[in-house]
């Protein structure tokens, strides 16, 4: 076995030329290498997982309707036209949108399952790379934008100062968060949907991001209850959510989109 196949923990790199830019990264280097990062990690390693990712969360009217309102916070909150890495890319449907405005997009993800479907989706070439010890140097980046990535993490802080490191001074870090969610207590249909999730309180996480070399910029709490939970009902229902969204008190809004900059 190659020296690349065995610190990609045995999964075959792909042929030389083809979509997928394999990148290693040492295995002594990957603090994410313990547990609930490796559970996550492992669950959308998954074929099944990745090839079902878009159509679970963002299929359907209110899943577009999902997919539309995160897209369009994630990209009015990011400067456009820098070099941007899309961390935790997914199936890169950012990637995509911020490549339709002009951004210079590195897309990175651990799974190779996710980036196949990327590729196959248009969303042109990607690297493997886990986030906690991304193949970038340092201020490599102008911004990056990471979507649903930050909660799969208890401790985000690692990943902070990780994202720091590549990102310039002055830069853009576009992230999310939850503050509270049901299944940050319970792992409902964890084999579909993966383990838990992490909230944290958003003066907690501004003091995280602090620490790790981000100032605010920007907070916008949305969704006043899972946006999985909104994918599932009638899109009239979710007209009527989104409109409640605006007159509740903001602190009851489960999710966050984050603008920090970089100190
Ligand atoms: C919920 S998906 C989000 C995908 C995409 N950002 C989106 O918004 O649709 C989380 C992604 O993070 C990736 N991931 C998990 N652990 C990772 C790690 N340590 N380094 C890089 N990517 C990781 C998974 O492979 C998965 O594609």
């Amino acid at each position: 076995m190659s020296m690349q196949a065995r610190d990609n923990g045995g999964v075959r790199p792909p042929d030389r030329g083809k979509l997928i830019r394999f990148k290693p990264v040492a295995r002594e280097e990957q603090p994410s290498a313990q547990g609930q990062a490796v559970e996550k990690r492992s669950f959308y390693r998954r074929v099944d997982v990745a090839d079902t990712y878009d159509a679970q969360r963002f299929g359907g009217d209110s899943g577009a309707r999902v997919n539309a309102r995160e897209l369009a916070l994630a990209c009015d909150l990011l400067p456009a036209g820098g070099v941007v890495a899309d961390v935790g890319c997914g199936t890169g449907r950012l990637t995509k949108a911020l490549r339709g405005r002009g951004d210079r997009v590195i897309p990175c993800d651990a799974s190779l399952a996710m980036l196949r479907v990327a590729g196959r989706g248009g969303a042109g070439p990607a690297v493997q790379a886990d986030a906690f010890a991304l193949p970038l140097s340092d201020g490599a980046c102008d911004g990056i934008a990471t979507v649903r990535f930050l909660f799969h993490f208890a401790d985000p802080a690692p990943l902070l100062r990780e994202l720091r490191r590549v990102t310039s001074a002055g830069g853009t870090l576009v992230c999310d968060t939850y503050s509270w969610s049901p299944r940050s207590l319970l792992a409902v249909g964890r084999q579909r949907w993966g383990a838990r999730v992490a909230t944290v309180g958003r003066d907690e996480f501004r003091s995280l991001a602090r620490a790790a070399g981000w100032d605010l910029r920007v907070a916008r709490p949305c969704f006043l209850i899972s946006p999985y939970v909104y994918r599932r009902l009638p899109l009239p229902v979710v007209g009527v959510l989104e409109r409640l969204e605006r007159r509740v008190p903001r602190f009851l809004l489960c999710r966050t989109f984050w603008a920090l900059e970089a100190v």
